[in-house]
């Protein structure tokens, strides 16, 4: 049997309507007419075909590509078609296109993070790509805390871009070692008998999270899998707050990095979508809530709170803590 509700939902919404008035005379005149008459049979197939038909209706779900909405299904293939193709010149590009002040940002995220000072670490770096996180982390913990027993599980949904990290810790002290692993896996599911709950200590993206599809998603997965009190830290492009700057920093970014792209890697689409992105991505007073709502505590909602900005914004950190 219907109820009152389902007739309301039944009701086509506007002014004057003997529903929408919610008279509830009206309601039992209609409800006796679909008792007494056949037309009961018409009332229930009417509202079973409106609400079919609404569902099917409902709007396509989208994500942002960049500059471009896709369908959110198609934005993780397309991640992946633009992280194939910029494998091979990742580094390069990074250090042409940064000048090498990646390199600064990336000492200064890990050295905030001061892994091993309290004893060895269980690490995972999520979109880690070639390990450039993974090795900081590693270093830092030996140089500093002569600590040789920290491990970081590097993981990427890209496997041509894992390979480049392989790779490269071939030429150093962790390779064939437990302290490193690479594992082509997607941040936003990852398999919980590989990955499991309460697991690791710091869990760390660099320039990864505005790659996502669904970054709340990728968050209560941080969430889940670090231990009570494990640190989740973010490093990623952000929002420039100097007017001079910014108009400085737009132009280049929109002008130099993708002819950098296509002289330096032969790509000028998938650099295009780089900086694209960048400005998709919730300026720094919007992250710390989404980090807030899967659970983290963080700090208040300023500069050198919840998030510390590197050259002026250029680039961010945010950190929450897992309660
Ligand atoms: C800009 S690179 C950053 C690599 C590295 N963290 C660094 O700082 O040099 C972004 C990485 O995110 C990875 N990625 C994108 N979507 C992902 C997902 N859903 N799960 C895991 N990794 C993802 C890409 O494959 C790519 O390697």
């Amino acid at each position: 049997m219907s109820s009152r509700s389902d007739f309301e939902k039944e009701s086509p919404p506007g002014p004057g309507s003997a529903l929408t008035k919610r008279d509830p005379d009206a309601f039992d005149e209609r409800h006796r007419d679909c008792q007494f008459f056949p037309s009961y049979a018409v009332c229930l197939s009417l509202y079973v075909s409106f609400e079919l038909s609404s569902s099917s209706q409902s709007p396509p779900k989208t994500a942002s590509f960049g500059f471009r909405t896709v369908p959110e299904e198609s934005k993780e293939s397309l991640v992946k078609e633009v992280f194939d193709s910029v494998a091979s010149s990742y580094d390069l590009m990074n250090d042409a296109s940064s000048l090498g002040v990646h390199r600064l940002w990336k000492d200064d995220f890990v050295s905030r993070l001061r892994p091993g000072r309290k004893g060895p670490l269980k690490c995972i770096d999520v979109a880690g790509g070639t390990g450039d996180i993974a090795l900081r982390i590693l270093d830092y913990a030996r140089e500093k805390h002569y600590d040789r027993e920290t491990t970081v599980e590097v993981v990427d949904i890209n496997g041509e871009m894992l390979k480049e990290g392989f790779k490269r810790f071939k030429q150093t002290m962790y390779h064939n070692t437990p302290q490193v692993s690479f594992h082509e896996a997607n941040a936003q599911e990852l398999p919980p008998t590989q990955f499991p709950d309460n697991h690791y200590d710091f869990y760390t993206v660099a320039f990864g999270i505005r790659n996502y599809t669904s970054i709340p998603a990728v968050l209560q997965e941080a969430h889940r899998i670090l231990k009570p009190d494990g640190t989740f830290a973010c490093l990623e492009f952000s929002k420039v707050n100097n007017p001079i700057l910014s108009t400085l920093y737009e132009q280049y970014s929109f002008s130099i990095i993708p002819l950098l792209g296509t002289i330096l890697a032969g790509d000028r689409n998938s650099y295009k979508y780089l900086v694209e992105s960048i400005r998709r991505f919730p300026p720094q007073p919007e992250f710390p809530d989404m980090i807030r709502e899967a659970g983290f505590k963080t700090g208040e909602n300023v500069d050198g709170g919840a998030w510390t900005d590197l050259w002026g914004g250029i680039a961010c950190i945010h950190t929450g803590v897992k309660i």
